[in-house]
């Protein structure tokens, strides 16, 4: 089939790509000319496992192309995914500008064509009709400046996506569901077309399983799925973390706890990991736009408002327990073991060290840190009151304490007895629990997790 993906951020090019992998016609279009050029060059401007690679070897089959003539892509193909960023906006509600002007652009390109529209960004509830009339104005406003009377038909689907990064490329080819939401059961049926050879495992890790659910709704489900799933998950980890500090409290160990009812297949084992909380892209941007739009509607939401609550008090008990260990943090020197809101991504959107740098500044320390990928790439991600190091070795020297802040796989494999021994006081506060405290202890660290210290 013949796709065009708007936007190559990070849910439109790893879209883009996967639907070339299947075997679709694909054309990914974008307005910035540098990051076209990056592309066609064979460069993905985000840093996602495996996506490079397959991008290539993609455009060597001559599926998948770049430019940023949005006209030829909309006259080109019969599916057009709409994959603009939607960011927050300072009250937490969603900044759906990019959306807009998008959809006006794709009606003023439409023939006569049937064309299908799909809202692929996280968009507030509502949006798909929203998109259908803007688009039928651009339509509109085209033909009254060109005279030329055009009977457009189209329609609009929400196809929400449910990609981690750092395993966006995987989650694709591997969905627990695809999510179909619209009114017209011919656009329906084109797009479970489109996702056939996903569907029947044909390129995922394992083919054996049962086909891949296809869940078929109106457009407003289909849009709520995506928010619910989302304030779910996160307050499943806030859920966590309030349970760690109760942990703390009376001596018990989360992670045994975690475990314990994790096995329970109502709870399901997964984000149960406590720590330092949430951050991201999307868990902190969904929630707050959900709680807004429930607010627009005159509904207070009293258990996500708890959710955020609890996440920001999260990210500083890290802090907190460095004060207990070191009593005075002014003039101290803390290193910071990662900065990315997660592993395997560059990225530092709402991640959990920025307030955590914030906070140890207010309160007088020196901050310096040592993280894989924004250690190497040179860049300084917008980052102030921290000193980068380029090796673990170096964000050790003088320190009076290292936190460990993300997850990164190689922070396992650290020779701990030589980083302890040029730390001024070998002090960790493990805000993963990813470390094993007893090979910690054995190498001179007094040791501190989330709720098991
Ligand atoms: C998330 C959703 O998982 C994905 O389905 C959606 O489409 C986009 O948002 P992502 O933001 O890439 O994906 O990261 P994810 O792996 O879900 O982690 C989100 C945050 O939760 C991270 O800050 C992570 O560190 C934290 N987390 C996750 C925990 O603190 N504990 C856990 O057990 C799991």
């Amino acid at each position: 089939m013949r796709v065009c993906v708007i936007g190559t951020g990070y849910v439109g090019l790893v879209t883009g790509v996967c639907l070339a992998h299947i075997g679709h016609q694909v054309i990914c279009v974008d307005n910035n000319e540098e990051k076209v050029k990056l592309m066609r060059a064979g460069q993905s401007p985000i840093y996602e496992p495996g996506l490079s690679e397959l991008m290539v070897a993609n455009m060597d089959s001559d599926r998948l192309l770049f430019t940023t003539d949005l006209g030829k892509g909309v006259r080109e193909s019969e599916i057009l995914f709409i994959a603009v960023g939607t960011p927050a906006l300072e009250d937490g509600s969603s900044d759906t500008r990019y959306v807009e002007a998008v959809a006006r652009s794709i009606g003023e390109h439409l023939d006569e064509k049937y064309r299908v529209i799909v809202n692929k960004s996280t968009v507030p509830i509502g949006s798909g009709d929203w998109v259908r009339m803007i688009v039928t104005e651009g339509n509109e406003a085209h033909q009254q400046q060109t005279g030329q009377a055009i009977a457009v038909n189209f329609d609009v689907v929400s196809n929400p996506e449910f990609l981690r990064e750092g395993s966006a490329v995987y989650d694709t080819f591997n969905p627990d569901r695809i999510v179909l939401g619209g009114n017209n059961p011919q656009a329906l049926a084109l797009m479970r077309e489109l996702y056939t050879p996903l569907i029947e495992r044909r390129v995922g890790e394992n083919p054996d399983l049962p086909p891949v659910p296809v869940v078929m709704t109106d457009l407003s489900s289909a849009e709520m799925i995506k928010y619910a799933a989302n304030a779910f998950l996160a307050t499943k980890i806030s859920f966590i973390n309030e349970v760690a500090n109760i942990c703390d409290r009376v001596g018990a160990d989360v992670s045994q706890v975690a475990q314990g009812i994790g096995l329970d297949s109502r709870i399901g084992s997964k984000f149960l990991n406590a720590g330092i909380g949430w951050g991201g892209s999307c868990f902190p941007k969904d929630v707050s736009a959900l709680i807004h739009t429930a607010k627009d509607y005159g509904y207070t939401t009293s258990i996500l408002n708890a959710v955020v609550e609890v996440n920001q008090v999260q990210r500083l008990i890290v802090v907190e327990k460095l004060q207990q260990e070191l009593k005075i943090l002014k003039g101290k020197v803390i290193g910071l073991l990662g900065l990315t809101f997660k592993p395997d991504t560059d990225d530092m959107r709402d991640a959990p060290a920025l307030n955590i740098i914030q906070q140890l500044n207010r309160l007088g320390a020196k901050v310096k840190a040592y993280d894989p990928i924004v250690s190497q790439s040179g860049v300084s991600h917008g980052l102030s009151g921290v000193q980068i190091e380029s090796t673990p070795a170096m964000l050790a020297d003088q320190c009076d304490a290292l936190i460990l802040v993300t997850e990164w796989q190689e922070f396992l494999k650290l020779d701990f007895p030589a980083l302890a021994s040029r730390m001024h006081q070998a002090v960790i506060i493990d805000g993963r629990n990813f470390l094993d405290k007893a090979k910690l202890q054995q190498s001179g660290f007094r040791y501190l997790g989330v709720g098991r210290s």
